[in-house]
């Protein structure tokens, strides 16, 4: 069972910041990602329906044999998380509760901001999971949705994206944070403008490189770790993966191998996951 993959699951490019948090720390795992990349975004979504995808993303790597799931999207760990850990009998490693438990230990003046999609915002989460390390902290939310389309479309240094990210941080400096949770997995590639924008004072957390400690403390646990490198990663979108590729080779740079769009959506309902896998269809390769 070590040498199995690890499967890590976003809705689009974002869940790359934590794939690549999790290989630094862990270069001879094998790992197989999957993008959603048709239902991009999930961040506007309603929880029930944000819980039925995660349910068919988490279905379609089970499917490879995965010794853990890593969510590596902060909506799904916002509002799925207990369901899919229900659901599937493999640990599930979610991104909320290690980004607020890192906030929570390095906030100096207690006064946390957390920038997320509208549903993550809106569940609460990160404020819970923070205010249940330290109660008095102050965490203020930002919902920024025009991140994500503009991180999957590589505007990283845009002066576009200048302008937005000027508009949503405003009130959160006026709030005189002074750590920032980038709570979601796009924004991470946004994180220069973000740092220019709130200042240097203000500590940028990545909630992928939190989660990707937690996954090496799993496998050291569960005695787990890959004993060899076992081929290559595998990459899966569920829409033409060309855009998907150039925002990931930007972002990761480096060429991506193993680029495969697929079709997972023909399972229905979490009752039915596991009988309707023989349903995954490979819909085209385009490596
Ligand atoms: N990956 C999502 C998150 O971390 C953002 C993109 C989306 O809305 O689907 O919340």
């Amino acid at each position: 069972m070590k040498d199995w993959p690890i499967g890590i699951f976003d809705s689009g490019v974002g869940g790359l910041t934590v794939y690549r948090a999790v290989k630094k720390l862990l270069p001879n795992e094998k790992i197989i990602y999957l993008g959603d990349t048709a239902r991009i975004p999930y961040g506007t979504r309603s929880p029930s329906t944000v819980k039925r995808y995660a349910h068919q993303d988490a279905a379609f790597l089970i499917k490879y044999s995965v010794k853990m799931l890593v969510i590596a999207c902060n909506t799904i760990s916002s509002v799925a998380i207990e369901s899919l850990k229900l659901a599937f009998s493999v640990p599930i490693l979610g991104v909320i509760e290690p980004g607020a438990k890192r906030a929570a230990s390095i906030t100096r003046n207690g006064r946390v901001g957390v920038i997320a999609t509208e549903a993550t915002v809106e569940s609460d989460a990160y404020k819970i999971a923070i205010k249940a390390c330290q109660p008095e902290i102050d965490v203020f939310s930002q919902a920024c949705p025009l991140f994500v389309p503009l991180a999957e479309e590589g505007w990283s240094s845009h002066h576009v994206t200048k302008l937005v990210a000027q508009e949503y941080l405003k009130p959160l400096i006026d709030q005189k944070i002074d750590t920032l949770v980038l709570g979601c997995t796009h924004y991470p590639i946004l994180r220069n403008i973000i740092q220019e924008i709130v200042g240097k004072n203000v500590t940028l957390l990545d909630s992928g490189e939190c989660v990707a400690a937690e996954v090496v403390d799993l496998l050291q646990q569960q005695k787990a770790f890959a004993s060899s490198k076992n081929g290559d990663d595998l990459f899966y979108v569920t829409d033409s993966g060309k855009r998907f590729r150039r925002t990931a080779e930007l972002f990761l740079g480096e060429e991506l191998k193993n680029l495969t769009a697929v079709d997972i959506w023909q399972t229905d309902t979490t009752a039915n996951v596991l009988g309707s896998l023989d349903m995954l269809t490979e819909l085209s390769d385009i490596h």
